[in-house]
Formats: structure tokens, C-alpha cells, sequence
């Protein structure tokens, strides 16, 4: 019989509870911006728990957007940037004249949202905002700003509610961190 491998013990950054309250006032800042013919795209694969989250609390306040995903790869397997970005797998809708709402779970470097919304607003997207997660403010690299965010990061490596480290950890109901690993 092989032993159970050790997992590293994650401790709680965000409990689900604050998880809740945040969206709905996250969605409550969004409405606000008063959206027109709303396309919410997660950018896959770590904003996927929270769309799903957030996209509810963007239907209790009133909205109904449509939904997309667009998956893009920077990170891969490892906790360092690779720098690139790369579309895995495009929206397969036209965005001209609509206002996007893109979703993503951290910005750190800025340069994955940084490409998301030039792709979008060069094919003529009216309007493109951005809610993020969580933002890590002293890692950008390149200039962003998210126009919504969930919480400020500290500088850990972050895992749970969609987001992993080498695949694991989506699963876990709340943000996490590992204690020993540091974000680079
Ligand atoms: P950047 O803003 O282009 O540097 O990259 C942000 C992306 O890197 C996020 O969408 C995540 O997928 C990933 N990322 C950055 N920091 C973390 C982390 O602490 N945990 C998990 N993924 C992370
Ligand atoms: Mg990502």
C-alpha cells in the first residue's frame, strides 16, 4: 500500500464568507458603471470559481451578461512568469461596440490583462473593464489597472478558489497560501 504523499498545509488568506461579501459588493461597484450589452470573459483557467461567483452576484444586482472564456497561458507549471502570452483558446464571440467586463483571478505583472484588453479593444470592444481577484500592487511590470478589484494580495503565492500551483489546490472553497512558498 503507498503512503499518502505529504501536502503542504495551506492556510486561510480570505474565508468564504468574506469571499461572498466582497462579490456582491464588487457587483454593486460594477452596476454602477452603468454597462451596455455586458460580455463578461473569464480568462481561464484560475477565474473560473470566482466568474461563476461573481457572475450570480452581477444577476442579484440586476445584470445579464453574456458569458464567455478565454483561455490564455503565461504561468504553466511554474510560480515564475514566463513573460509570453499566448492564446490557448479564443471567445467565440464578436465583441464590437459591446462593453466587456474581463475577469481574472490576480494581477501581478499586468502583462496577461494587459494583452486580454488590447486583443479585446483592438477588435472594437467599446468599452473594456477589468475586476480582478485579488492584485498583487508592487509586481507590475507593465501598465494596468484594474478597474474593480476583489482584495489587495499580500506577497504570497496563492492557491484555492480556482487557483493552483502546479494543478493542485483549485478546489479549496477559500483563498489560501502556502506558508513556506514565497511568490517568486
Ligand atoms: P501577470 O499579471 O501577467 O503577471 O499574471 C497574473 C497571472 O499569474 C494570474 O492570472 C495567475 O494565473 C498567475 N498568478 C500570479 N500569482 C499567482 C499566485 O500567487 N497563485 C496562483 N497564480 C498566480
Ligand atoms: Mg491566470
Amino acid at each position: 500500500m503507498s503512503e499518502a504523499k505529504p501536502r503542504p498545509d495551506v492556510q486561510v488568506l480570505f474565508d468564504p464568507a468574506t469571499i461572498a461579501t466582497r462579490n456582491h459588493e464588487l457587483a454593486q461597484e460594477i452596476v454602477a458603471a452603468r454597462p451596455e450589452k455586458l460580455l463578461v470573459i473569464a480568462v481561464l483557467k484560475g477565474s473560473f470559481v470566482f466568474a461563476a461567483d461573481l457572475i450570480r452576484a452581477l444577476h442579484d444586482v440586476g445584470l445579464a451578461p453574456e458569458v464567455e472564456f478565454l483561455t490564455l497561458s503565461s504561468y504553466r507549471d511554474a510560480r515564475a512568469s514566463s513573460g509570453q502570452v499566448a492564446v490557448l483558446r479564443d471567445v467565440e464571440t464578436d465583441v464590437r461596440g459591446r462593453d466587456v467586463l474581463l475577469i481574472d483571478d490576480i494581477l501581478e505583472s499586468g502583462r496577461t490583462l494587459a494583452f486580454a484588453k488590447d486583443l479585446l479593444a483592438a477588435r472594437g470592444a467599446r468599452r473594456v473593464l477589468v475586476c480582478v481577484l485579488l492584485e498583487k500592487s508592487n509586481k507590475r511590470a507593465v501598465q494596468i489597472t484594474a478597474d474593480f478589484v476583489g482584495f489587495a494580495c499580500p506577497d504570497y503565492f496563492v492557491v484555492g478558489y480556482g487557483m493552483d500551483v502546479a494543478h493542485a489546490f483549485r478546489q479549496l472553497p477559500f483563498i489560501g497560501y502556502i506558508p513556506e512558498a514565497t511568490a517568486d
